[in-house]
């Protein structure tokens, strides 16, 4: 599997010959005057439905000669981003392949370009699946008529992102390894004519990234820096940082099989970062744009680094290494030193860093922190704005000495409880020059399934970031 090529869904179609499913979609708002306008047939199955345009209650309705004449679908005031995920979902599942074939859906009683553009992404996001290792594909998605007022570039660029970031998480770790990852990052470049540059193996001793090669180095399969850079020096600098633990055994502090069943997307930090570059470069955003993402395997092995080990670092101070599980912030250390040396103008790191983070927030919703508190503010409003939440975290000042190490400059793991505050509070002591710094604690998966986030790989705070960069510099 050395071809990846990934494909976002684009379940939509720009003119049509076909006749057209309306599909209706009414805010409760709006419910009783659009009810009352309708025919006794349509009101009777409406009641017996308990339809009452609540967001996400969705009918299909025929007519007499049992022909589909519309869908009938209660969306949210504003539109939730999943509200025609539902839908799609409902249609999809109601009709046959050949119907679905045979059809074109149309939205009607919507508007607002927010709304209108929310709607579509959702509906996009139906079709999303991970199939590339099941032999038989089936299912056919509704197709849906591209409303007027769509911004298609925006839709197509948000499901691109979204969709990439799922499909590298899924990827098995034997297909999806320091190498794979590397190769999918220049396809990402090369679609957007980006530089890239890497840094492998014994080449980041060299370089000065000792803490992404000590971690690396228990893997035979080698380590490396990936380094994407796109936009006008001009611009202001944006960097991001993704954490691309390929498979996170926990070396010798070894994970038990429940933990370590997931860490195939222990680089879903990195997933995260290339599918942020790819809504950013589609969208051509006017910003210099940066991705760094370290890549290593977390390993068990004879030349694995041990409990207490130490390690030089680039920033120049020396951390002990007293759990090899805590292996993230330790490569992600290296990479925002490297960062800061650009003097960025927003460096945004993202991360599946700590299950503490997990106990806080579950998994939808990233642990955030940042040195600046209006910046968090605002990453935190359009979070809640665009259906993706994130939420802060303190960088408590009292929690710093709980980092303290008796041999070293800084340990790796600290004393007490607030496991993902510790994770922030190591990573900041490697940045210089106080830059405006955001670190994001993420899970990157979906447990349970849900419309348009089917079980597996999943984008979360992805199109938060995305709006944070597009509202501060587009
Ligand atoms: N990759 C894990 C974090 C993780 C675990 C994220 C489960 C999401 C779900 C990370 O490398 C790790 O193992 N962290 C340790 C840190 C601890 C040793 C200080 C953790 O959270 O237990
Ligand atoms: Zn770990
Ligand atoms: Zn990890």
């Amino acid at each position: 599997m050395s071809q990846y090529s990934f494909k976002a869904p684009c379940p939509f179609i720009n003119s049509t010959k076909k006749q057209t499913v309306p599909v209706i979609l009414l805010q409760e708002k709006k419910f009783r005057g659009w009810y009352s306008k309708q025919k006794a047939s349509l009101k009777n199955q409406i009641n017996n439905e308990g339809f009452e345009g609540r967001a996400r209650q969705n009918m299909l309705h025929y007519d007499s000669k049992g022909n589909l004449c519309c869908v009938i679908a209660g969306i949210g005031d504003p539109v939730h981003i999943y509200d025609l995920a539902y839908v799609a979902g409902h249609v999809q599942k109601a009709l046959s392949d050949k119907v679905l074939k045979a059809s074109v859906f149309e939205f009607t009683m919507i508007s607002g370009s927010d709304n209108i553009n929310k709607a579509c992404i959702g509906w996009g996001l139906n079709a999303y699946k991970f199939d590339r290792y099941k032999s038989g594909k089936n299912g056919t998605n509704p197709v849906l008529l591209w409303p007027k007022d769509a911004d298609k570039n925006y839709i197509e660029a948000q499901l691109s992102g979204v969709s990439l970031t799922r499909d590298l998480v899924n990827m098995p770790a034997n297909d999806m390894g320091p190498v794979e990852l590397e190769k999918a990052a220049r396809e990402v470049a090369k679609a957007h004519k980006a530089k890239i540059k890497v840094t492998v193996d014994k080449e980041l001793l060299k370089q000065n990234f000792p803490l992404i090669y000590v971690v690396g180095d228990s893997s035979p399969r080698r380590p490396r820096l990936i380094d994407i850079s796109w936009g006008k020096a001009s611009h202001p600098k944006v960097t991001i940082v993704g954490k691309g633990v390929c498979f996170d055994t926990g070396g010798n502090n070894i994970k038990p099989p429940r933990a370590m069943l997931q860490m195939k997307k222990d680089m879903g930090g990195a997933a995260h970062a290339l599918g942020l570059a790819t809504m950013i470069m589609r969208m051509k955003l006017p910003i210099c744009l940066r991705v760094l993402i370290p890549a290593v395997e977390n390993s068990t092995s004879g030349i694995a680094f041990r409990p207490r080990d130490v390690s030089p670092s680039r920033k120049g101070i020396t951390v002990e290494l007293s759990d090899t599980d805590a292996e993230g912030r330790l490569i992600l250390a290296d990479a925002l030193t490297l960062a800061c040396e650009e003097k960025p103008d927003l460096l945004i790191d993202m991360a599946t860093l700590t299950g503490a983070a997990r106990v806080g927030l579950g998994y939808d919703i990233p642990a955030m922190f940042s040195n600046n508190d209006k910046l968090a503010e605002e990453l935190k409003a359009v979070s809640a704005k665009h259906d993706d939440l994130v939420w802060p975290l303190p960088l408590f000042d009292g929690y710093r000495s709980e980092l303290d190490s008796d041999v070293a400059d800084i340990n790796n793991i600290g004393t007490g409880l607030a496991g993902s505050i510790h994770g922030g509070l190591f990573l900041e002591r490697f940045l210089t020059g106080k830059p405006d710094w955001i670190h994001l604690d993420m899970y990157a998966f979906e447990n349970g399934g849900k419309p348009g986030r089917p079980r597996g790989g999943a984008d979360t705070g992805l199109r938060a970031v995305y709006a944070l960069i597009a509202k501060k510099f587009g």
